[in-house]
């Protein structure tokens, strides 16, 4: 019985190893057969075993969890692990390291470092008036705020919301749309006794809540769909005030 073959795909990739002296920036072509259900993973780690073992990018999970994997594809940021290549019916996929985060080399980059930064900036802890007794049951909160809270706690940190974001590509200490979530989650969480001066303290600046263009790729892009937009037109109403 014959097996009918996939069809030859190409992904071209940026390959660059800042740390050695004579690395150039350049694309490298992999041509490989599409198998039923490829994501971008598989096909990267069939390259990697099969073309070239020099080949650098990040992953974890496989599933859309850890963040690990984001890169650009075809110009849009996204998680390669969810990414079918079924939903590119050229066949030719180009891949380029997210902008905005320090190359570690060709398709990965810092974001753990980059993430780092934002938590210290935006304090990205609760801040309590009161010490918490862990032999204690939890306060209540009502079931929708605990649901608010939760939904913007799904963020991964795979920083393709940065990745997108025009503002962070003229702004380099711009907090990001990532940053930005992080303050609403705290902001909401009624277990964080900070107030609107506070939150402006930490973000009511260009390079914090003004500073967004509403150019709206960080919610397009992003794989969690959260709410970014949303999310930070509140933020920008309620800090607007205290200017
Ligand atoms: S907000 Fe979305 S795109 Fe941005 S880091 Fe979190 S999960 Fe990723
Ligand atoms: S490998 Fe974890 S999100 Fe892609």
């Amino acid at each position: 019985m014959s097996v009918e073959k996939g069809r030859e795909i190409t992904i071209s990739v940026l390959k660059f190893n800042p740390r050695s002296k004579v690395s150039k920036p350049h694309y490298v072509d992999y041509k490989l057969e599409e198998t039923p259900g490829m994501t971008l993973f598989i096909a990267l780690m069939k390259i990697r075993e099969e073309m070239d073992p020099d080949l650098s990018f990040d992953f974890v999970c496989r599933a859309g969890i850890c963040g690990s994997c984001g890169m650009v594809v075809n110009g849009k940021p996204a998680l390669a692990c969810r990414t079918l290549i079924a939903n590119y019916p050229e066949g030719k996929l180009t891949l380029l390291p997210m902008p905005a985060f320090e190359l570690i080399k060709d398709l990965s980059v810092n974001t753990g470092k980059w993430m780092d930064g934002m938590s210290k900036r935006v304090e990205s802890w609760i801040v309590s008036d009161h010490e918490v007794d862990i032999s204690k049951m939890e306060d209540r909160i009502e079931p929708d705020v605990a649901n608010e809270t939760f939904e913007l706690d799904r963020c991964i940190e795979c920083g393709i919301c940065v990745a997108s974001c025009g503002t962070k590509l003229m702004r380099p200490d711009f907090v990001g749309p990532v940053g930005l979530n992080r303050v609403a989650r705290f902001e909401v969480d009624p277990h964080d006794k900070r107030t609107a001066e506070d939150f402006y303290e930490l973000i009511g600046d260009d390079d914090g809540i003004f500073g967004c263009m509403s150019l709206l790729a960080c919610e397009d892009h992003c794989p969690k769909h959260l709410p970014l937009q949303n999310k930070i037109a509140y933020l920008r109403r309620k800090l607007v005030a205290l200017r």
